[in-house]
């Protein structure tokens, strides 16, 4: 049997703030084996981007890891000289494409700085870089690596970050809404071109998204997030199929889908505010299947459902609240 290449154990990580403190991921565990892909989905503000820069060691000063671990191949990476891990082990495409790139270098200077661990010289990155965006599709290398990032279209932009994420080779790819600065007409071949590189380069990708609908087309897992923790998670089809959590019923309603006739349903209210203590489960304001007051103080569990976790007192065989559908 494969191991583990990704373990997150019960990772907590809060944002300091002048005026307190922003409790963005509360507890996540979840595994991932070699080349297996992970969705991470979540409606706006529950830990998404926050999860993901904590894997590829890429959080923002004010954050703070306050529990947890990462383990990549056994070896917890938090305790580990970052710079022997990010980029090398586990690369992120970030979430705002134009921010990423700066606009007084050209795309080769870029390279040429990303690939300072491994190349001997300029020329060196320069052919190490065009080969990569060769593989990603691009006719005229040499042309986009001497061009300045505002010189490209979001669609050339987008693969030239995913050619910067796989140019030291990782063994995790980390990618924040790789689809959300394109167009539609580009959104297809951005998902296809991930999912090529996941077989091309056999490495592991967790990707950030917004749309669920997406998730079988691109992962074998789905894991979906809500107010900085997993509720449910399992493979993607099962999960759009057939959603167990109130929450995740709830927003696979709520989004538009092909063939889809009925209408859409906007999930009520509002998720809670992270910077306040949460007592029970933070989706009780506005859970339909809600038991009283259960719900309210004690925080769910874990339960195994099949191929699924979820984290929902109506799997509790004690109680009996209603089964959602
Ligand atoms: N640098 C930061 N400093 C303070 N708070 C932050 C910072 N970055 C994110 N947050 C807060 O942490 C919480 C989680 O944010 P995060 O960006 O991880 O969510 P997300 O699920 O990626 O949202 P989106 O779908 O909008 O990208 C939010 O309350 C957000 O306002
Ligand atoms: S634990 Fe209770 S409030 Fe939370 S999702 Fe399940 S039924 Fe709803
Ligand atoms: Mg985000």
């Amino acid at each position: 049997m494969k191991d583990s290449i990704l373990i997150v154990r019960n990772l907590k990580v809060s944002y300091k703030l002048r005026g307190g403190i922003i409790r963005a991921v509360r507890g996540v565990s979840f595994k991932l084996m070699e080349s297996e892909s992970l969705c991470i989905v979540g409606e706006s503000g529950c830990g998404k981007s926050t999860l993901g820069l904590a894997i590829s060691l890429s959080l923002p000063p004010n954050a703070l890891i306050e529990e947890g671990e990462i383990l990549v191949n056994g070896a917890n990476i938090l305790k580990v000289n970052p710079a022997s891990v990010r980029g090398r082990l586990v690369s992120l495409i970030p979430q705002d494409v134009g921010a990423a790139l700066s606009s007084l270098n050209t795309v080769g200077e870029i390279f040429n700085d990303v690939l300072s661990p491994i190349r001997s010289s300029k020329e060196d990155s320069y052919r190490i870089a065009s080969s990569i965006l060769e593989s990603l599709g691009f006719s005229d290398p040499y042309r986009i690596l001497k061009s300045y990032p505002h010189e490209l279209s979001g669609g050339m932009l987008q693969r030239v970050l995913i050619a910067l994420a796989l140019s030291l080779n990782p063994k995790i790819i980390v990618a924040d809404e790789p689809t959300s600065m394109v167009d539609a007409s580009l959104r297809k071949d951005i998902v296809d071109l991930i999912r090529a590189i996941r077989s091309k380069y056999n490495v592991t990708t967790i990707i950030i998204t917004h749309d669920i609908a997406i998730s079988p087309s691109l992962c074998d897992i789905t894991a979906i997030m809500y107010a900085g923790k997993i509720v449910e998670i399992g493979p993607s089809r099962s999960i759009v199929e057939n959603p167990l959590h109130p929450y995740a019923i709830m927003l696979l309603k709520s989004i538009p889908r092909i063939k889809r006739t009925v209408r859409l349903k906007p999930i009520p209210g509002l998720p809670p505010d992270l910077s306040s203590p949460i007592k029970g489960c933070p989706f009780a304001p506005r859970c339909p299947n809600v038991i009283g007051d259960i719900c309210n103080n004690i925080e769910p569990r874990e339960y195994r459902l099949g191929d699924r976790l979820a984290y929902c007192h109506i799997y509790s065989g004690e109680l009996h609240g209603t089964v959602p559908n």
